[in-house]
């Protein structure tokens, strides 16, 4: 089990780079700069979502970060082909994997898978981070019933001592890749519903040990404003974490606030 550092800030390169090469570079320079920073950081201070094929050698090249997965497989060992299981990512140094980021289930996740990944993911002890968001917002609030009854469902069937392993990241899917981000009272609004959701399912004590992040068209501009103001406690960060100057920033700007 990897300890949290708050706050979390967790970059996702998606298919980014196009080679392990790159990635390497890219690592060693991140961490040059980390070393560098004005800010006291942590030893370690950043997770990072990296293609699967790249976490081994990253791994053994990066000092400062948790390296982990942007999927996992909720299907157990056997024989079943093109999946990636809890056991094998942690076999090679993953330390956590994202599950159920929208650009995964447009691709056609099931509920029942999720809640399959969600519960092998934290059986297996990876730090288990859960994406959730509505699609688009609508001026009744139905988008707050949506995520809520999405975390009831992802959730069903893990047992409520593994929920201090586990992570909520609120990423509304209409500020994904974007040029609008949510605004912090928007993002505390969700908040709210998501532990309120987790309470109803666990109670309060339990539903306290999760930590709950926003991502969606974070940047260096605006990472404080929901740290300071958004009631999260990290940040999930798709394309200001796929460049080492801008991931950089927001590390230290994050771990300065
Ligand atoms: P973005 O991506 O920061 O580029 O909007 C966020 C995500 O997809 O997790």
């Amino acid at each position: 089990m990897t300890a949290h550092i708050t706050p979390l800030i967790i970059g996702n390169w998606k298919t980014t780079p196009a080679t392990l090469k790159d990635a390497i570079t890219f690592i060693k320079n991140l961490d040059k700069k980390y070393t560098a920073s004005k800010i006291k950081l942590p030893k370690k201070g950043y997770y990072l979502a990296v293609p699967e094929v790249f976490i081994s050698e990253i791994v053994k090249c990066s000092v400062h970060g948790y390296i982990g997965a942007q999927n996992v497989s909720g299907i157990s060992l056997g024989q079943t082909t093109g999946e990636t299981i809890p056991s094998q990512l942690l076999s090679t140094g993953s330390t956590f994997t994202l599950i159920s980021h929208s650009e995964v289930r447009k691709r056609g996740e099931t509920g029942d898978e999720r809640a399959h990944k969600v519960a092998l993911s934290l059986q297996s002890k990876l730090l288990t981070i859960l994406c959730v968001g509505e699609q688009t917002r609508d001026k009744q609030g139905n988008y707050l019933s949506i995520v809520e009854e999405d975390i009831k469902q992802s959730l069903s069937l893990v047992s409520k001592n593994l929920f201090s392993n586990l992570v909520i990241a609120y990423e509304p899917v209409w500020a994904i890749g974007g040029t609008t981000p949510a605004t912090p009272h928007e993002c505390f609004e969700v908040v709210i519903a998501i532990r309120r959701a987790l309470s109803s399912l666990v109670g309060i004590d339990y539903a306290k040990k999760v930590k709950v992040i926003y991502g969606g068209t974070v940047t260096k501009e605006n990472a404080h404003l929901f740290i300071q103001e958004g009631g999260v406690d990290g940040l999930l960060i798709g394309r200001a974490s796929q460049t080492v100057s801008s991931f950089m920033e927001i590390i230290n700007i994050c771990h300065g606030t």
